[in-house]
């Protein structure tokens, strides 16, 4: 027998016992002819005590000469800590064991990075921690963080099925499709010349359930998306995917905020108010700049395109002329802003597309911007209603396309507030949790250098019902039936009631998105040859499990609680991949590659 308890499990009361424990050397200190080793395992921690005058030599110099993370057993009694070294930060710090016999299951050469000094994780860096992802996992941090993913998928998982859902697997070979991200490609053996894509989501076969009569699905889902990553996104990701038949939007949000009341419970001890909030994206990004805002702090946008149609200043009236608006936003207290920062926000400006970003400092009394001496005293009084301007201000201004500028002062203002919170003039409470439903998205967008409409969300959601006429003569009325839940900025999931007439999906195919018929038909023909077989009403949702676990967690980056995560590059550093294939393989697949040369 390895072990008679865990490490995390002897009191006061085993006081007397013999015991066995296993486990890692988590750190040893020698103290005057007597070894203390803290043993470690993955309920926690346990002191074994090596006195030479309860040992053989023998086993004592075995004990001096193990490293860290050396893997070893230690027999026993459980004694009580002398006077002045109970350790109050550890749950066994009051006994220690008292060794007799000591068993090296396995010795650790001397290690990359140190494990025990949670100081030292914090500086090493992450590629080193993905290379040998083995032992950053045995890290107290990341493996409660693998824990918590556990349990908030066992309680995903109960709720779930008290509620009625199924869960059911879908395939990972699949073929295109369409969510918007580039996809993963599966060369096809047995059919020469064809590939399987490996799904972005299981949206198709999601509906196709409910076509066949599931009436509610649920399912951890992988999702596989090659796009650009970041904190936030992984090639591989996990979905909380649902589909319900026969409901109607209230019904999603009503089972959406039921589950995440049920996680924040089981995970933080913490009630959430319900319902959540709705705000619409048109109000979303007008009051916020964003589709996904955080609120927990104000530094609302203020909107000044009447104020500044026929202004002196012909940045903003040639704007509102060119059919734009002028924006601005009070970053309260941020006169003092450095020339770096007031260049970075600027460049946030031009990266979207703007020239430049107008600015006014309020310094001693006096509006510092060349542009003040165009305002009228009219526009300076609004302007200082709307945006409560005072002493040390600094707004902020972007003028041009309703959503460019929106967006600019959106990110801006994202910028501003963590200015501002380092300079102890704003709090961002990190344990609120402000949640919301974005609702009322258009269903279209246009892509201006394609000259061309394409689906907010993806083309199975449904348009609202009454809008249906505008589809083909005026697309940009046409709400969709879309909704995402959002949380401190963070977009948490998204979904929509699903188009269930062939012909309305057939129209929005062809007349509006024009993907020819002939593609349609090889996409997509099986669903809408299915819907015309009995298709209930239905709609779902997908929750982006990584960012949800890594919310609760407290991480903003999903690396955090994914086991085996990809760099920004995608690839994975414990086990080098991508990695090539041999001739004979690509031979099989009837594939030949032919790679730019490097220069
Ligand atoms: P959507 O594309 O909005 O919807 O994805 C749903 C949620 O998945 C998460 N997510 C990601 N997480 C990590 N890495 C990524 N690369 C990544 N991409 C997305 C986000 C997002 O909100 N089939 C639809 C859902 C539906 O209509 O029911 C879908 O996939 O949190
Ligand atoms: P100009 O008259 O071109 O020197 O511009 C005056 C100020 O307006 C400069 O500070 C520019 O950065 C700023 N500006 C230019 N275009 C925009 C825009 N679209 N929105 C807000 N400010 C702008």
């Amino acid at each position: 027998m390895k072990r008679t308890h865990h490490c995390n499990e002897l009191r006061p009361k085993h006081i007397g016992q013999t015991v066995s424990l296993s486990g890692w050397v988590h750190s040893r200190r020698d103290l005057g002819g007597v070894i203390f080793i803290d043993v470690r395992d993955r309920e926690g921690r346990t002191q074994a005590v090596f006195d030479p005058s309860h040992l053989s030599a023998k086993v004592f110099e075995r004990a001096a000469g193990l490293r860290s993370e050396s893997v070893i057993r230690v027999g026993g009694a459980v004694r009580q800590r002398p006077d002045g070294t109970v350790n109050p930060k550890i749950s066994t710090g009051e006994v220690e064991v008292l060794v007799q016999d000591l068993e090296v299951l396995n010795l650790a050469d001397p290690l990359p990075f140190q494990i025990d000094d949670p100081e030292s994780a914090a500086k090493v860096n992450e590629e080193l921690r993905l290379k040998y992802r083995y032992l950053d996992l045995r890290r107290g941090d990341m493996a409660r963080n693998l824990r918590l993913r556990h349990a908030v998928a066992t309680a995903t998982r109960a709720y779930f099925d008290e509620h009625g859902f199924l869960e059911i697997e879908t395939p990972m070979l699949f073929k295109s499709t369409p969510e918007g991200a580039r996809e993963f490609l599966v060369p096809c053996r047995t059919n020469p010349g064809l590939f399987y894509a490996l799904p972005q989501s299981p949206q198709q076969f999601k509906q196709i359930l409910m076509v066949a009569g599931i009436e509610r699905y649920f399912q951890l889902a992988k999702c596989f998306r090659d796009e650009d990553l970041r904190a936030d996104r992984q090639p591989e990701f996990t979905q909380i995917d649902i589909e319900m038949s026969f409901i109607d939007r209230e019904d999603i949000y009503a089972t959406i905020e039921g589950l995440l009341s049920r996680i924040w419970k089981r995970a933080l001890n913490r009630d959430l108010a319900t319902p959540f909030r709705r705000l619409p994206f048109r109000e979303a990004l007008d009051r916020f700049g964003s589709d996904k805002p955080d609120l927990r702090f104000g530094l609302e946008l203020e909107d000044f395109t009447e104020a500044f149609r026929a202004s002196e200043f012909k940045v903003f009236s040639d704007a509102v002329k060119a059919g734009g608006v002028v924006k601005a936003i009070n970053a309260k207290g941020l006169a003092g802003v450095t020339q770096g920062q007031m260049e970075a926000m600027t460049q946030i400006a031009k990266d979207s597309g703007a020239k430049g970003l107008a600015f006014i400092k309020v310094e001693n009394g006096e509006w510092k911007a060349p542009m003040v001496k165009f305002f009228t005293d009219a526009e300076k009084t609004l302007l200082r209603q709307k945006l409560d301007i005072e002493e040390g201000d600094l707004i902020l201004f972007a003028a041009g396309e309703w959503l460019m500028a929106c967006e600019i002062l959106g990110r801006i203002r994202l910028y501003a507030a963590t200015v501002l919170e380092a300079q102890d003039k704003l709090t961002i409470p990190s344990d609120r949790f402000e949640f919301l439903w974005v609702v009322d998205f258009p269903l279209l967008s246009f892509d201006k250098e394609q000259n061309r409409w394409y689906s907010s969300h993806h083309p199975f959601t449904a348009p609202v019902a009454e809008d249906i006429p505008f589809l083909t003569t005026d697309p940009r009325k046409v709400r969709g039936q879309h909704y995402d839940v959002v949380v401190n900025g963070v977009e948490l999931g998204g979904g929509s009631i699903r188009i269930h007439q062939p012909a309305v999906q057939k129209k929005v195919f062809e007349d509006v998105l024009q993907i020819p018929p002939e593609i349609a038909q090889a996409r997509f023909g099986y669903m809408l040859e299915a819907f015309r077989y009995g298709a209930p009403p239905h709609g779902g949702i997908a929750l982006g499990f990584d960012r949800l676990v890594a919310m609760l967690c407290g991480t903003p980056s999903i690396r955090d609680v994914i086991a085996f995560p990809k760099t920004a590059k995608g690839t994975c550093l414990m086990t080098d991949s991508p990695g090539t294939a041999d001739l004979k393989q690509l031979r099989d697949l009837y594939l030949e590659l032919k790679i730019p040369s490097e220069e």
